[in-house]
């Protein structure tokens, strides 16, 4: 069975204080807490502080995301070892908001998510549709093509150390949760496309979260579904206690 994994995506949000803070409450309430499995992901300049906040805790350290050169002339970025020297162990590729915002192609997502399974991070990828893109009946569409282009050239060795989130844009910080049902849909389909590029213990064993406005009360039904193997949470991994509620979705 695939283990559930609960991840946070504080995004922009925060000092270095507020961070440390989130974390410190994280560990208090999460301590005996080994399942599912739980990832954080602070802004870059919080990784530090929340890693020693963090220490004896079964929460993970993740990063909003990575450059794909190991060094050198890249002002601005930040490669798969320097997230590794402050305790990374996870990274979330391809988000919507760097798609759209940061104007990130499938071919950057897809040398960001060779580079850090070559490093031994753990890829977390996030595709999603946008609302116009459902309405024109696209996503599995462009869901294809994301996880197509996205993941090229990786071999089923590869596929079975990565995750995958369904994010659908217009979910998003818009507090419109998918329905369970339209989430499984594309969860699914996502699974048929990992077949189609491995073997069935390969897609078996490959987790897919979902992400867009889970909160503590969305959660339970979501996860229900078979093919929703956990969650990638933004809003809602802000704040102690609607994180723990989300984490602890069972009780
Ligand atoms: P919200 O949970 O705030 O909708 O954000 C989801 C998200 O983008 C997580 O990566």
């Amino acid at each position: 069975m695939r283990a559930p994994l609960i991840a946070g995506n504080w995004k922009m949000n925060g000092l270095v204080r507020d961070a440390q803070a989130l974390a410190q409450g994280l560990r208090a309430r999460l301590e005996k807490d080994s399942a599912p499995e739980i990832v954080v992901c602070p802004p870059f300049l919080a990784l530090a502080a929340v890693r020693e906040a963090l220490a004896g805790s079964p929460v993970k350290l993740g990063a909003q995301d990575v450059h794909w050169e190991a060094k050198g002339a890249y002002t601005g970025e930040i490669s798969t070892a320097m997230l590794q020297d402050v305790g990374c162990t996870h990274v979330i590729l391809g988000h919507s908001e760097r798609r759209h915002i940061m104007g990130e192609t499938h071919e950057h997502v897809n040398r960001k998510t060779r580079a850090a399974l070559a490093a031994g991070l753990t890829p977390i990828v996030c595709v999603g549709e946008l609302l116009e893109e459902r309405n024109m009946g696209d996503t599995n569409g462009v869901i294809e093509r994301q996880i197509v282009k996205g993941l090229e050239g990786l071999s089923a060795a590869d596929l079975s150390r990565i995750v995958i989130a369904y994010e659908p844009v217009w979910a998003i910080g818009t507090g419109k949760v998918a329905a369970p049902r339209q989430a499984e849909e594309v969860n699914r389909f996502i699974r048929k496309l990992v077949l189609q590029r491995s073997d069935s213990r390969t897609a078996e064993g490959i987790r897919i979260l979902y992400g867009g406005a889970v909160k503590p009360d969305n959660i339970k039904d979501l996860m229900a579904e078979e093919d929703i193997d956990g969650a990638l949470v933004g809003g809602a991994s802000l704040e102690v206690e609607s994180f723990v509620k989300i984490v602890r979705y069972t009780s």
